[in-house]
């Protein structure tokens, strides 16, 4: 079966649009290699940051599978009714070595045709501005910033900061190409404005879990959930985003469980897809079998998938245009 599954994002020639995305997953160089070898076009490493707080709160991680009652189980292979309810924070890292680390992953991604991604979440800007330009020195060729982290709200004060605001700093300190990780409602014409070669929407959400033996919060704290249910929500960001912006780079984020939602991002707008959660549940095999279905899929449709790119969200229609057109 020969498909062509390349697309473009951030000006950038991917071999196909399955990214493994930034998490626990790729906190290392054994976890990223395996996306490497797992087929992913690229894989964004997990976040760091300068800040001493932001790596204790790794430390204090906690995260549990849930079903679709709510009941906890440790982490393990998930299905597609489960989500992943979790605290994370940010590596404890030296960071001149893992710049070195990325930067010599990603030479390596380029003799396979992929990318390996830094990603960094703000403390202190000028800091973040200073390890931006450190990793294009070292030769990265991409780098991701998140600016919609959603533990910023509970984490200690500044060891994860927030806002579109932030882009413009780490914009003006590389040329490489910038993708920047929103949460939804923030502005994407604002982040693009800033100088963002693409957008990844969209973080995940906050939650709450009372459990009912203890009747206490499960895991202690408010933390991120995630699941296929919050596809649907992600899919209407990205295609708002890209009927407003047609000409965005989008990578789609949050929801996705297989190589059908792949599809369906692309569908809504997005060139790309990172999965994280269920890398980090199910291990990299789920990006092999992604795109394996990708390619069924496209192969099944006759397209190539950059042409799905878009093509559900331009057919949208308005309540009223639909109460027209079926004459009700
Ligand atoms: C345990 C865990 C750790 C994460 N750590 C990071 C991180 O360090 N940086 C980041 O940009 N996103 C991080 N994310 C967010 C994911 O990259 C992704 O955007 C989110 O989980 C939604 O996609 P998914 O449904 O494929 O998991 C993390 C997610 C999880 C579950």
């Amino acid at each position: 079966m020969s498909v062509d599954l390349a697309v473009r994002v951030a000006g950038l020639e991917l071999k196909n649009p399955v990214v493994a995305g930034s998490g626990e997953a790729t906190a290392t160089e054994a976890g990223i290699r395996a996306c490497l070898d797992a087929g992913a076009a690229a894989v964004v490493a997990k976040s760091v940051n300068e800040s001493a707080a932001a790596r204790a709160q790794l430390r204090a991680a906690e995260y549990v599978v849930l079903d679709e009652h709510l009941q906890p189980r440790p982490l393990g292979p998930a299905g597609r009714t489960d989500s992943l309810f979790c605290r994370s924070g940010l590596l404890d890292v030296e960071l001149d070595e893992w710049i070195d680390t990325i930067a010599r992953l990603d030479r390596d991604a380029a003799t396979r045709d992929a990318y390996v991604v830094p990603s960094l979440i703000v403390a202190d800007l000028e800091e973040a501005a200073r390890h931006a330009r450190a990793f294009e020195a070292a030769g990265v060729r991409w780098l991701e910033l998140n600016v919609g982290a959603p533990h910023a709200e509970e984490a200690s004060a500044g060891a994860l900061r927030t806002g579109v605001d932030l882009v413009a700093r780490v914009r003006a300190a590389v040329s490489i190409p910038l993708s920047v990780k929103l949460r939804a409602g923030d502005s994407v014409a604002d982040t693009l404005a800033a100088g963002a070669d693409a957008v990844c929407l969209a973080t995940r959400a906050m939650a709450f879990v009372p459990d009912l033996e203890t009747r206490r919060p499960l895991l202690g704290t408010f933390a991120a959930i995630g699941g296929a249910w919050a596809l649907p929500l992600s899919l209407r960001e990205v295609a708002k985003a890209h009927l407003a912006q047609p000409e965005a780079s989008i990578v789609g984020t949050n929801g996705a469980r297989d190589g059908y939602d792949v599809a369906r991002f692309l569908l809504a707008g997005a060139s790309a897809v990172a999965m994280t959660s269920a890398v980090i549940t199910n291990g990299p095999a789920v990006l092999a079998r992604a795109l394996g279905e990708l390619a069924g899929y496209c192969a099944d449709h006759g397209v190539a998938a950059r042409e799905l790119v878009g093509e559900a969200a331009r057919h949208v229609q308005t309540y009223e245009e639909v109460a027209i057109e079926r004459r009700l």
